[in-house]
């Protein structure tokens, strides 16, 4: 089964729980990255009305991906203008199964996942399995338990 994480990482957290499940899944990841920086204030704004931001070309069709992992930092309750562009630009996902990974400081893992399932469904995907981690967990190195059992959903389709 081809899996494709496709992740987005400002200070490395998600970057460090999408690596493992790529590792556990023997997966493809696609680092989403942003064409320009901004400060902190546009990027919190940005997140908390929903906006998309530029990102630099990536791919985006599914054609050969079995299943999509959309990993993403918790911002503002909702998810970075960077995520929202990469689901809009994502094409080929009809019909195909995708799953959410969250990473948050401490609250919001509900309404992020959320706005990822609403907006890949809507191009004809359905949804399998998310799970979350915290900030603290990353650091700790405690957050094998979660990815263990989102590889094992996800290999279950
Ligand atoms: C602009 C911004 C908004 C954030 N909003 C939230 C939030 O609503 N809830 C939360 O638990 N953490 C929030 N955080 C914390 C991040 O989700 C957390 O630090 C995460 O580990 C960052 O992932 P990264 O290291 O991959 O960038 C926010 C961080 C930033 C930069």
């Amino acid at each position: 089964m081809h899996v494709l994480i496709a992740y987005y990482s400002w200070q490395g957290h998600t970057a460090k729980v999408a690596q493992a499940l790529a590792a556990v899944l023997g997966a493809e990841m696609v680092r989403i990255e942003p064409l320009s920086e901004s400060g902190i204030l546009v990027k919190a704004a940005k997140a908390m009305l929903g906006l998309k931001s530029a990102i630099r070309p990536c791919r985006v069709d599914l054609a050969g991906v079995d299943h999509l992992v959309i990993a993403s930092p918790v911002w503002a309750q909702k998810v970075p203008p960077y995520v929202n562009e990469y689901l809009f630009q994502v094409t080929g996902g009809a019909g195909k199964p995708f799953s959410v990974l969250v990473e948050m400081r401490a609250s919001g893992a509900g309404s992020a996942t959320r706005i990822i399932r609403t907006a890949l469904e809507k191009k004809g995907m359905h949804f399998v399995a998310s799970a979350s981690t915290l900030e603290n967990q990353v650091e700790n190195g405690t957050f094998g338990d979660r990815i263990t059992a989102l590889a094992e959903a996800i290999r279950k389709g």
